[in-house]
């Protein structure tokens, strides 16, 4: 590159997925007594939270993301293990500014074999060290089972930060608080404000998806349809055992499609996640599929995507308002500092900040 074609000028942020976190902190009543029950709560899954802890998160978040500058302490004197064996631009980046910003300190793990783990040292051992040396764990780990092996023996709380192709509660907590602060009225749907939301993927492979249709289906009063877009090829391995009836039995009706511009000008939501991280590496599934500017896309509809975007999503679509993929990313900051300082016994300083 000719460094005389490169422009120094700083780039203005683009207006995309911009909605103000003060409509949604409106709308949502305070009851700081959901936040304080999450104390040393370990979060595994997106099936573990009810709709009013949910709800009491998202009125914090909006909170904190509406004045950052009001909560710079609450985490003083505490310490995140950060522990990611597996690659992450998002998902520790957003944990570990959440946490400095939050007034607290980091040691931060990103090669298992820098641990006791390349000498063969069992998990529950590392565990019990981390119990000496933090107050709070977030683990990423292609091994779907590290997790609860840790768990047993951690009086520390610790977050799945994705587990193989499990789950990644976080990341799902992220995509509703991007989803409600974009429409405020989805928190106390009634029937005429429900949503279509569109997921281009397969819900048993992806854990972004998996842990996302969780979170969703606690707020079933507000989704009208979920139409699950995928490959020809997927259709016998969609869903997992008693993935759907679960689904199904908690008021979402799911609708199967393989034509994606035939649905599209149906949807107000739509949630593309292309990869699948199995063991060490990474499949793509619905390789088929691409939104890209020219789709045709409701008018004021949005697209999530938990990213790394891959060439399903183009990028002339980050310049137009169903852009709301960047607002999602940023926004798990504001997510992941409203749910750490719950977890670590620090509610009660950022309740009644106003
Ligand atoms: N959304 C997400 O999990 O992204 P990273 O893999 O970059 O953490």
């Amino acid at each position: 590159m000719n460094v005389n074609d490169v422009s120094f000028e700083r780039k203005r942020p683009d207006v995309y997925g911009d909605a103000h976190p003060k409509a949604l902190l409106r709308t949502i009543q305070e009851d700081g007594d959901f936040l304080v029950k999450l104390a040393n709560q370990h979060i595994v899954s997106g099936d573990q939270f009810d709709q009013d802890t949910m709800k009491q998160l998202f009125r914090l978040a909006a909170k904190i993301e509406s004045n950052p500058k009001r909560f710079s302490s609450p985490l003083q004197n505490k310490i995140l293990i950060s522990a990611f064996y597996e690659p992450s631009t998002r998902t520790r980046l957003s944990f570990e500014s959440a946490w400095h910003r939050l007034g607290g300190d980091i040691m931060s793990i990103t090669d298992r074999s820098t641990t006791g783990i390349a000498k063969g040292e069992c998990l529950a051992d590392v565990a019990e060290m981390f119990n000496n040396y933090g107050d709070c764990v977030v683990l990423r780990d292609s091994n779907e089972s590290s997790l609860f092996e840790m768990m047993d023996a951690l009086r520390i709380p610790i977050i799945n930060a994705g587990n193989g192709v499990d789950e990644h509660p976080t990341q799902a907590l992220a995509d509703m608080y991007a989803i409600f602060k974009w429409r405020p009225t989805l928190v106390n749907a009634e029937d005429q404000d429900k949503v279509k939301i569109g997921v281009i993927g397969v819900p048993d492979k992806m854990r972004t998806v998996r842990s996302f249709l969780k979170c969703l289906s606690i707020f079933a009063h507000a989704v009208d349809e979920l139409v699950i877009i995928h490959d020809e090829k997927c259709s016998d391995e969609l869903f997992g055992e008693g993935q759907r009836e679960e689904l199904e039995s908690r008021g979402i009706t799911i609708r199967t499609e393989t034509e994606l511009d035939s649905v599209l000008p149906e949807l107000d939501v739509v949630y593309i996640n292309a990869i699948s991280w199995e063991g060490d590496t990474f499949n793509t599934y619905g390789s088929a599929f691409h939104l890209t500017a020219g789709s045709p896309l409701k008018e004021d509809a949005i697209i999530l995507h938990p990213l790394a975007r891959g060439e399903e999503l183009s990028t002339d679509l980050d310049h137009t308002s169903h852009n709301w993929y960047f607002s999602q990313a940023r926004g798990a900051v504001f997510l992941r500092m409203a749910l750490l300082t719950c977890m670590v016994e620090r509610a009660e300083r950022v309740i009644d900040v106003v």
